[in-house]
């Protein structure tokens, strides 16, 4: 039986890319899976190939910075599966969404990208908090960026605030034995990442990503999740409050 038989895993923006794919590696590990996704054709499609493969799923429609909406998918989860037992925070705003001029213009901008990428998983985390007390091997993974140790733009600086809520929220969790920790991913083959990288605009991107870092292929999906399940697993019992980078060694290339 495998380990993950019986746990609840709820992902945020799991109706796309990288939640999308974690949900699949946890369904194919025995998981239940509740994928929370602004979008309802996208999660309907997500939970639809899920149960294709025989595992539990619910599609809850709910933005991440909407308090009330993020309260009722956590209700919705433990109605049908009684609990939560891993928390995956990986619905943000980036790439060219999250690329903002440093203008009073765009401070409202600004202020939903800080709203979804860190208030937004404060507000998940807290929701879930009660559903995730006291269940054994509780966990959360919070969606970092490598991009949080370069440059200083919207997406940085959302990124790195969000390490510090890591650290945080895992001093304050840990009293109800939930583990809080991060991923740092560098760039990977998610939709959207590659739409991005193949606008002629950005030609050679990721050539020169791949240059920078010490492992020379591109990031892939599976890496992290590879790295997720293993910071939620029973393995990493005892690390938390940690973000950790899966990009190759991008950020710590030395000169
Ligand atoms: N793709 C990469 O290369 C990469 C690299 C580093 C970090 N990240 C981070 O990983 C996470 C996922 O990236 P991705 O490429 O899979 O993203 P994506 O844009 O392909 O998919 C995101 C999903 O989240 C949903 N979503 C967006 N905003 C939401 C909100 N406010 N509430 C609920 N759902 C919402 C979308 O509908 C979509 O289904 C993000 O936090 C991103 O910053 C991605």
């Amino acid at each position: 039986m495998s380990r993950w038989q019986d746990k609840v895993v709820l992902i945020t923006g799991g109706g796309a890319g990288i939640g999308r794919h974690y949900a699949h590696r946890w369904a194919a590990e025995g998981a239940s899976l509740v994928i929370a996704d602004l979008d309802p054709a996208a999660h309907g499609r997500v939970v639809e190939e899920l149960e294709g493969l025989g595992a539990q799923a619910l599609g809850v429609t709910m933005d991440v910075s909407d308090a009330a909406a993020v309260e009722a998918a956590v209700g919705g989860a433990v109605d049908r599966f009684g609990g939560i037992d891993v928390l995956v925070n990986n619905a943000g705003i980036h790439l060219q969404h999250a690329q903002l001029p440093f203008t009073v213009e765009a401070v409202p901008k600004w202020r939903q990208v800080l709203e979804v990428n860190v208030l937004g998983v404060l507000t998940c985390s807290a929701a879930a908090r009660t559903a995730m007390a006291g269940r054994d091997g509780a966990a959360i993974v919070n969606h970092s960026s490598m991009a949080a140790y370069l440059g200083g733009g919207a997406y940085s600086v959302s990124k790195l605030a969000l390490n510090s809520l890591t650290v945080g929220l895992a001093e304050a969790f840990a009293e109800d034995g939930i583990r809080v920790n991060g991923i740092a991913p560098g760039l990977v083959d998610s939709e959207s990442a590659v739409e991005w990288m193949n606008d002629p605009e950005r030609a050679g991107i990721q050539q020169t990503l791949v240059a920078g870092q010490m492992i020379k292929r591109p990031g892939r999906m599976t890496d992290l999740a590879d790295v997720a399940l293993w910071l939620c697993s029973p393995e990493a019992s005892f690390v938390t409050g940690q973000t950790i980078l899966v990009d190759g060694g991008f950020t710590k290339k030395p000169y």
